[in-house]
């Protein structure tokens, strides 16, 4: 959990959810994709100074994790602690995700409330019971509509998503008004714009609603692995309902008003544009029903690939995080596929860019940049860090980049969601940077810096000018810390160790992002020590056969 100096007391958190995932398996990339995304964006709003809430959690209900756990024999509550305990919690931690809180669907502080928000909207009038008939695919738990499924083996129907069989169902079931609230979601898209991004989701989902929305089967009474209807217990309510209500049920929904009201609603939910609609189309309309606040964006990312398909649990294409972080680092798997992919787009993984872009940006260009300056401060000047003398037209060029650099990043990272957007321009400020000591080259100022015999006038001006060199490049690397600690927090308290700037001027994580581009906070005098590389030479990975 990361530590924050100065919250406003009282002021509205800002509030990041993820995605609830299922736990019929082990996480993948793609997972952690989502989870990875929404730990940048929160580390960095606490670095504006904000309060701020980071949800994540586990949806543990349906036919999908009933199933999975029948065949493994085992209960579907044994097999959910199983996966949470021994997979899905040790991931996150092991990404380094500071989330606040974990909600799992079989919680009572979830469960009761489920319960009490569904009875109110039957209260209200907007439940009915009925019937329903249609093609389901328990890989989704959604009705598929006919026009959208793909032709399989002979007769067979498959989801779109995930090219497997659908079920028939036919259920006497609850459902939602849901038909009722199209006018209503047009007009609220309509006046926030912003509400979904990015703007081809948006286009789906006005498209999609403006074709007019069908009533939402609410309940099932096939089986019972879920929580049960309030007024009806041979039914369980759908498990996309239930999962839904983790975002309020969370942060005191119907338990604690206090920090509801402090928490309540989301700013943003991200979520994989697979389950867009969910969100963009049920969610709010579900919040409507009952007269509550609506988040502020709905974030959808694009989906990572695997030979052209989206990588899933339920085609066992996924693979695992842990088998990329072996071989580059936390940090390295943090930054990559933020860096790599247009937040919103499809990728997909490789390996050769992951080893290219590594070498290139992080261990040429930041690494070495690192290790360089320290090296240099403590040959030239036994690891004082000197103050910046007169500044020239080159030291004046990098402060004028650093704080265009800042400006772009928060607005990109911060508000746009556009992280390899920022995290670009923060990497173009690094090569300024590497391109600044190229030109001025410390290694032959520092040839006339230092004669064996008396002081000149040259030496002196000489040192001087060293001095300005190495200060301007020390607290770039300040500055480049401090920006890149939302993404890489372990190289940068490393970076920030190395720089001895923590005892003067406090923990890294306690740095604001506007501070990052005020030049002159680390003060010369401190003590610059090289520390192991930031981001060491990748080994070749063992060649096959
Ligand atoms: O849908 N590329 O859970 P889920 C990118 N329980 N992101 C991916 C991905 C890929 N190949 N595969 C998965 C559910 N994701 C529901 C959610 S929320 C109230 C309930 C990410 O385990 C992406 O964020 O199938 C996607 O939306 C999520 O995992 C789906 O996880
Ligand atoms: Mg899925």
């Amino acid at each position: 959990m990361a530590a924050n100096g100065s919250e406003k007391q009282g002021a509205k958190a800002y509030y990041v959810t993820t995605p609830i995932y299922y736990v019929n398996d082990a996480p993948h990339l793609g997972h952690a994709y989502t989870t990875v995304a929404g730990d940048v964006l929160t580390r960095w709003h606490r670095q504006r100074g904000e309060k701020v809430w980071y949800l994540t959690g586990t949806d543990e209900h349906g036919q999908k994790i009933m199933r999975t756990a029948e065949a493994n024999g085992v209960s579907p509550r044994e097999w959910c602690n199983e996966l949470v305990e021994g997979s899905w919690k040790p991931l996150w931690e092991h990404l380094e995700i500071a989330n606040d809180d974990f909600i799992r669907t079989t919680e009572d502080r979830h469960t009761a409330r489920v319960r009490e928000f569904v009875q109110d909207l039957y209260d209200k009038g907007e439940i009915y019971q009925g019937g329903y008939e249609g093609p389901y695919c328990v890989h989704c738990e959604e009705y598929k509509s006919y026009g959208e499924l793909l032709d399989g083996e002979g007769e067979e129907k498959l989801c779109p998503i995930h090219k497997k069989p659908v079920d028939m169902l036919k259920e006497e079931n609850y459902f939602f008004k849901l038909s009722e609230y199209g006018p209503k979601l047009l007009e609220f898209y309509e006046r926030n714009p912003g509400f979904i991004q990015p703007e081809s989701a948006r286009n789906e989902v006005v498209n999609f609603v403006r074709q007019g929305l069908q009533d939402l089967s609410i309940s099932r009474s096939t089986f019972d692995w879920g929580v049960k209807v309030p007024w009806d217990d041979k039914h369980v309510i759908y498990v996309w309902i239930d999962a839904l209500l983790n975002y309020a049920t969370a942060v005191g929904y119907g338990s604690d008003p206090a920090k509801f009201e402090q928490t309540w609603p989301a700013d943003v939910h991200l979520v994989g544009k697979d389950i867009l609609r969910f969100h963009a189309v049920i969610w709010p309309a579900m919040l409507m029903a009952n007269g509550l606040p609506l988040p502020g964006k709905i974030a959808a990312n694009g989906w990572l690939m695997v030979g052209g398909e989206k990588m899933s649990k339920s085609n066992l294409t996924g693979i695992k995080p842990q088998d990329l972080t072996e071989h580059f680092g936390v940090d390295a798997y943090r930054w990559y596929f933020l860096r790599a992919i247009a937040f919103g787009q499809d990728g997909s993984f490789s390996w050769e860019d992951f080893s290219a872009r590594y070498t290139s940006e992080l261990a040429n260009d930041f690494g070495n940049l690192a290790s360089r300056v320290a090296a240099m401060v403590g040959k030239y000047f036994r690891g004082t860090l000197p103050a910046g003398g007169a500044y020239g037209p080159a030291e004046q060029a990098v402060m004028d980049r650093l704080s265009e650099t800042v400006r772009e990043a928060d607005q990109k990272i911060g508000e746009e969601l556009d992280f390899a957007g920022g995290i670009a321009a923060i990497f173009d400020f690094i090569k300024l940077v590497n391109g600044y000591l190229t030109e001025q080259e410390p290694w032959k100022v520092a040839k006339t810096a230092f004669p064996s015999g008396e002081d000149t006038t040259e030496s002196r001006e000489s040192r001087a000018r060293l001095e300005t060199i190495l200060y301007t490049a020390a607290e770039s690397l300040r500055a480049t810390a401090v920006l890149l600690n939302a993404i890489m927090p372990a190289s940068c308290e490393k970076l920030w160790a190395s720089l001895g700037a923590e005892p003067e001027i406090g923990p890294l994580a306690e740095q604001r992002v506007a501070e990052a581009g005020v030049w002159g906070r680390l003060p010369a005098g401190v003590t610059v020590t090289k520390g192991e590389s930031l981001f060491p030479r990748l080994q070749e990975p063992a060649s096959e056969g």
